[in-house]
C-alpha cells in the first residue's frame, strides 16, 4: 500500500481527520478496537473526505459557525474539518497561544481577546448558526498561580460569547470541556472513584482551570433552560496530535516528541507511573463534527478508554524518533493525579463516535509532523 502520510501532514491545511460516515469501521480495527495501522489511514482518509463532502453539500445547510480558538492547536483542525465539510467558519483567537501558520486561509480572522467588547460586531456581521468555543487559559499549573486570570478568561470570556449568542440567536453552542480534570476525589488525592470515569462519575475539580470548565458547564445550562440556547460539552481526555504547542507545560507528547527529534534529553516526572487517556486529534475533531448534527443538550466524554503511563510513551516515541535518550525521572510534581482515563461509551451509543486511530497510528502522525517543522517544512 502506498504511504501518502507524508504528503497529508506536510499540505498546510490538510484533512488529518477521520470523518463520520464510516462505511466498515470493524475492518479498520485491532484488538482494542481502534485503528491499527498507520498505513491505512490515508486511503482511509480519502475515501470518508470524499463522503463526508458529498453528504455534506447535498443533504446538509451550509452552516455559520464561529470558532474560537481556531488558531491552536485543536480548533484549528475544526476549522479545517468544517471548512471541508462545506461550512463557512470565522475564527476569533487573539494569538496568546495560537499561531498564524495554523489559520486556514479559507475562515475569516480576527486577532481579538473572547473578553473585548468588540466581540459584539463579529456577532452582528456574523450571524452565526453555531459557536464552537475553544479558546481558553488551557495551562492547569498557570491557572493555579493566577487564578483570577484564569476565570477571567474561561468563566468572564465565555460569558461575553454567551451573551452574545443570546442577542444574535445562536442555535447551537458547543464547548470544549474538560474530562482529564473534572473527574477526582480530594481525599483520595485527585483521584477518580472508578476507572474509566463516565459522565455521571462526580466532579469535584482540583484546580481553578477544572472549575472554570465546570462552571461554564453550569452558565450553558443555564443559558439553555432559561434563553433556549442549546449546548454540547465535549469533556476531552488527553488529546494529542500535530500542532500540539511543545512549549507550554502540558501536552507531553509534543514535548517528548520535539525534545527527541532534536537531540534532546526530555524528563519523566516521578516514577512516570501516572496514567493518561490519550485520543487523538483527529478523532477529537470528528466529534465537534458529528455534535454538528445532534440537536439536544448534552455532556459528553471523548477519550478512548485505555491508560497509558508516561514510561511507554517516552519509550513508544523514542523509537519513532531514533532517540539514543534513556528514561530521566526527576522528582513527582506535587498532587499530580495518578490515573486518569474516561468512558466514552454515551457518544457511542448517541452520536456512533468512538476513537478509530490507535495510539500507535496518531504518535506517528504527530512525529512526523514535528520532524517536517523541524526540516522546515
Ligand atoms: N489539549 C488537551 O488535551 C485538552 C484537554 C481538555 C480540554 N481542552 C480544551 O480544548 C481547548 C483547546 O485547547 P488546545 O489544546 O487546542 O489549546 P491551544 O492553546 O492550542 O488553543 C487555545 C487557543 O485559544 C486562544 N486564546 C487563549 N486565550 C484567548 C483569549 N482570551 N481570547 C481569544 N483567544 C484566546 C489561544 O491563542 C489558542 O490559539 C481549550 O478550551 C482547552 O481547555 C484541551
Amino acid at each position: 500500500m502506498c504511504d501518502m502520510s507524508n504528503s497529508l501532514l506536510t499540505a498546510q491545511h490538510s484533512l488529518l481527520v477521520v470523518y463520520p460516515a464510516i462505511p466498515n469501521p470493524e475492518c479498520f480495527r485491532d484488538g482494542t478496537g481502534l485503528l491499527a495501522h498507520i498505513s491505512d489511514l490515508p486511503k482511509y482518509f480519502i475515501n470518508l473526505t470524499i463522503s463526508v463532502n458529498r453528504y455534506s453539500f447535498n443533504e446538509r445547510k451550509k452552516l455559520k459557525i464561529l470558532v474560537t480558538g481556531g488558531a491552536g492547536f485543536i480548533g484549528s483542525h475544526i476549522t479545517d474539518a468544517y471548512i471541508n465539510a462545506g461550512h463557512s467558519v470565522v475564527i476569533i483567537d487573539d494569538l496568546s497561544m495560537g499561531v498564524q501558520a495554523n489559520i486556514n486561509p479559507k475562515a475569516k480572522f480576527y486577532q481579538i481577546d473572547i473578553r473585548d467588547a468588540a466581540v459584539k460586531d463579529i456577532f452582528e456581521r456574523g450571524k452565526f448558526d453555531v459557536v464552537n468555543h475553544h479558546a481558553a487559559q488551557v495551562d492547569v499549573r498557570k491557572s493555579v498561580d493566577d487564578p483570577m486570570f484564569d476565570a477571567s478568561v474561561n468563566i468572564i470570556g465565555v460569558l461575553n460569547l454567551l451573551e452574545n449568542c443570546k442577542a444574535s440567536g445562536v442555535m447551537k453552542f458547543i464547548f470544549a470541556s474538560t474530562g482529564g480534570a473534572i473527574y477526582g476525589e480530594p481525599r483520595l488525592r485527585g483521584e477518580q472513584d472508578y476507572f474509566p470515569a463516565d459522565e455521571n462519575h462526580p466532579v469535584r475539580p482540583l484546580s481553578p482551570y477544572g472549575i472554570t470548565k465546570l462552571a461554564t458547564e453550569k452558565y450553558l445550562f443555564y443559558y439553555e433552560q432559561i434563553f433556549n440556547l442549546p449546548y454540547i460539552v465535549l469533556r476531552y481526555a488527553n488529546v494529542y496530535g500535530p500542532r500540539q504547542n511543545p512549549h507550554g507545560e502540558a501536552g507531553v507528547v509534543a514535548i517528548f516528541a520535539k525534545k527527541m527529534l532534536e537531540g534532546g534529553q526530555p524528563h519523566i516526572n516521578g516514577d512516570g507511573k501516572q496514567t493518561r487517556d490519550y485520543v487523538f486529534v483527529g478523532d477529537v475533531v470528528r466529534a465537534n463534527l458529528l455534535a454538528l448534527d445532534y440537536n439536544k443538550s448534552e455532556i459528553f466524554n471523548i477519550g478512548t478508554g485505555i491508560e497509558t503511563d508516561v514510561n511507554i510513551l517516552f519509550n513508544r516515541i523514542k523509537i519513532l524518533t531514533k532517540s539514543a535518550c534513556d528514561e530521566l525521572h526527576l522528582p513527582p510534581k506535587k498532587g499530580e493525579q495518578l490515573r486518569s482515563v474516561l468512558d466514552a461509551s454515551k457518544i457511542k451509543k448517541v452520536l456512533g463516535w468512538t476513537p478509530q486511530v490507535a495510539l500507535d497510528g496518531g504518535l506517528k502522525l504527530t512525529v512526523e509532523f514535528f520532524k517536517n517543522k523541524i526540516n522546515g517544512k
